[in-house]
């Protein structure tokens, strides 16, 4: 596959910073108050808009190999059934049954042609619809087609499984909404990954913390002085503003290798690892040779949850392969580890005044282009 137009830009810019000892900026800093973590109201709308008008990543396609299989996931605050149907499309419900409300489904996920709630025995399909219902003359003439599960938007793009898990009349342009990220997201092949390995963190800070540990490169040599840091140039990232997603591309020191090749032959894969802010609260970390998937989802005014999948081309296929992902994994934990101890102790010092906004430097551009679009989707100016 060709190098895109974006991605030359990209290369162009960090040559052009490493000859000229630059980086990126943003004309200003930015005062973001410190109410964004602590305010119950914040978090309430926050919650209203970001987390149930959006499309948020909650599986990976092999999480459903196949028609007639399942999975369901309760992290995003709506318990949730997520299906393959037997036309092989991927549907998602609220996991709720329709007689008086018992969780229909209750493994973490399984094979299954229809779903037979634990209450009273009322049986749904993989579509949703209730196909069936004990002794139903007491129901006198209901129609069963009013009476299937709720069902949310849900989409499989990229390999991913992506639900908005809100019922609405409003209508979500997927494919327009995601198109900035759309190339990038195309090229990985992700639907031919495998998931190495799932997790599924609660961490005791406000899910913003989390967020911003992926949206600037400056802690690196900071909070990761003895892992990441020598790993890549020192906040010398560069960005991509895809509003409302954003592109942050963070080079290994080899990149000045490119330099010597000819623009059409660069594959800039090698040299960079990138996190990609697809809005409001996933990222898509892109490996020189594996992928991680993160969820960030508020459970609380101080808490969430921190959800991740890393996903790898093939199954290891030798113990030298197993070994050489496990030592990623292992790295790759460590790494966040670094970053949820000093968010943690961010949340310990936020009631404290000691500050009542905190600095985003002329650097940490993920933090003015990320907040920037929540706060546009928090006052209505951007919907999906
Ligand atoms: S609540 Fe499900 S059948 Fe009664
Ligand atoms: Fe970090």
């Amino acid at each position: 596959m060709s190098i895109s137009i974006e991605e030359v830009e990209i290369v162009k810019t960090i040559l052009k910073h490493t000859e000229d000892g630059t980086t990126d900026m943003q004309p200003d800093l930015m005062r973001n108050p410190v109410t964004t973590y602590t305010d119950p109201d914040v978090l309430t709308k926050e919650i209203d808009v970001l987390f149930r008008k959006f499309p948020i990543i909650i599986g990976h396609s092999e999480q459903l190999d196949g028609p007639a299989s399942y999975f369901t996931n309760d992290e995003l605050g709506v318990p949730i059934l997520i299906t393959r149907n037997n036309d092989g499309v991927v549907k998602a419900f609220m996991n709720v049954c329709r007689h008086r409300g018992a969780r229909l489904a209750d493994s973490e996920c399984g094979h299954a042609k229809t779903f037979s709630c634990p209450y009273h025995k009322w049986t749904y399909d993989l579509n949703g619809d209730l196909r069936g219902l004990p002794q139903a003359a007491g129901f006198g003439d209901i129609d069963k087609k009013d009476l299937g599960l709720v069902e949310l938007p849900a989409f499989e793009r990229f390999g991913l499984i992506w639900v908005r898990p809100s019922v609405s009349d409003e209508p979500l342009a997927f494919d327009a909404w995601i198109a900035p990220m759309a190339e990038q997201l195309g090229g990985l092949g992700l639907d031919t990954h495998t998931v190495f390995k799932t997790w599924s963190l609660d961490r005791k800070m406000n899910w913003h913390l989390a967020l911003e540990g992926f949206q600037e490169s400056y802690h690196f040599c900071g909070a990761h002085e003895h892992t990441a840091c020598s790993a890549y140039l020192d906040n010398q990232s560069v960005w991509t503003d895809n509003y409302p997603h954003v592109r942050h591309s963070v080079p290994l020191p080899t990149v000045i290798e490119l330099k010597d090749q000819a623009p059409e032959d660069w594959n800039p894969r090698p040299y960079f690892m990138t996190q990609n802010y697809v809005f409001p609260c996933n990222y898509v970390q892109v490996m020189t040779d594996h992928v991680y998937i993160h969820t960030i989802i508020p459970t609380g005014q101080d808490t969430c949850i921190f959800k991740c999948m890393m996903l790898i081309a093939e199954p290891p296929k030798t113990e030298k392969a197993e070994r050489y992902w496990q030592k990623n994994y292992d790295v790759i934990r460590t790494v966040f580890d670094e970053d949820f101890e000093i968010g943690e102790n961010i949340q310990k010092g936020l009631n404290t005044g000691a500050n009542t906004e905190f600095l985003f430097g002329r650097y940490e551009i993920g933090l003015h282009l990320g907040t920037k679009a929540i706060h546009d989707a928090l006052a209505g100016k951007l919907t999906a």
